[in-house]
């Protein structure tokens, strides 16, 4: 049995908002699976469903074998959470962050103690154990969270955007514990983020969600393999009327051609050969060419075949937004 199964899950929040649009999924035991979308695509609720946060409008979920609805407590005992907003308490010490969290989960003393001992170190807190949680950086808040969600050892534990906000060295460090912590603990990983690369390198398996849907998934590479090769794009000053097809005669190596504004968006197996000859054509034609890009085939690219867009555009007014609303929380103690 899966560890995740979802079927045809809905969320539609008052006002008609339709955060979760029938998504089907399961997730294998040992796996690390990532939802990778944009703002508002419905990661967050997704994970709210399946952590038994909020409950599905319609649909199925199974965690662990047990029904998100009807055996919620269940789920909730073999599960951890690292929710996307920061949730450590700035007063307290990180050591009594872990304990309060034991509390939570009813841990005996002892275990508790032995276990926060030992995530500590494994998590790089010894220094900061002692020290109250409003002088750690936002790389130290995530790693005491992980912490905080491994008290327990869940099976199945839950990353809701785990390294949001963060610079790129401590995203890698946080990466590295997130695969430590896969290996040594047997553990299932379910995780959302709108970092391509970290999908990519983190994931066995991706789905790539879009306004409730779920557009692809699959592993990385098969999803890399699916584009079918390099991508060739040509921004144009002027828009061809005529059919952009036709433009371009390479024949069978070229396996594709879209207009997307004025972008011309060439799909071929062998980008490096075609590209000369194509540029050579377009401007006997007459059409001027304001860039020339050679893209093999990423994430990104995957994300923009599947959605029609590109994540980066959501991405720093989301980080923006995770900004502000650190600001706001501080100022609201
Ligand atoms: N409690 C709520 N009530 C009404 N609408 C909500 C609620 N929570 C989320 N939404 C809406 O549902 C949609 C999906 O939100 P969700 O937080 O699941 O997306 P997300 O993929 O996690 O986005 P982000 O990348 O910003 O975290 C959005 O349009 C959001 O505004
Ligand atoms: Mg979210």
């Amino acid at each position: 049995m899966d560890d995740v199964v979802v079927e045809d899950l809905w969320k539609i929040y008052p006002g008609n908002i339709q955060a979760v649009r029938g998504i089907s999924f399961s997730v294998h035991h040992g796996e690390v699976f990532s939802l990778l979308g944009p703002n508002g695509a419905g990661k967050t609720t997704t994970i709210s469903i399946l952590t038994t946060l909020i409950k599905p409008t319609k649909g199925k979920a199974l965690v662990g074998g047990h029904d998100v609805l009807m055996e919620a407590k269940k789920v909730r005992e073999i599960i951890g959470l690292v929710p996307q907003d920061i949730v450590v308490d700035d007063d307290l010490t990180g050591w009594d962050n872990l304990m309060v969290q034991a509390a939570l989960y009813h841990l005996p003393k002892d275990i508790a103690r032995k276990r926060a001992e030992e995530l500590i170190d494994f998590m790089d807190l010894r220094e900061f154990a002692k020290k109250k949680a409003e002088n750690y950086s936002g790389g130290m808040r995530r790693r005491l969270e992980l912490a905080a969600a491994l008290l327990h050892r869940p099976k199945i534990l839950f990353l809701d955007e785990p390294t949001l906000g963060l610079d790129v060295q401590v995203r890698t460090a946080v990466w590295e514990y997130i695969n430590r912590i896969r290996k040594e603990e047997d553990m299932t990983i379910i995780m959302t983020t709108h970092y391509m690369d970290e999908a990519d390198k983190l994931s066995d398996r991706v789905a790539i969600i879009d306004y409730g849907e779920i557009k692809a998934i699959g592993s990385p590479k098969e999803l890399k393999d699916s584009l079918g090769g390099d991508i060739i794009e040509i921004e144009v000053d002027n828009v061809p009327e005529k059919g952009i097809e036709s433009l371009i005669s390479n024949g069978s190596i070229i396996k594709e051609v879209k207009m997307r504004g004025n972008i011309i968006r060439i799909k071929t197996s062998e980008g490096e050969k075609v590209l000369p000859s194509i540029v050579l054509e377009l401007s006997r034609k007459g059409i001027t060419m304001k860039s020339v890009n050679l893209i093999k085939p990423s994430l990104d690219e995957v994300f923009l075949e599947y959605t029609g867009k590109r994540i980066r555009d959501a991405e720093v007014s989301k980080e923006e937004a995770f900004r502000e609303r650190a600001i706001m929380r501080r100022r609201a103690r």
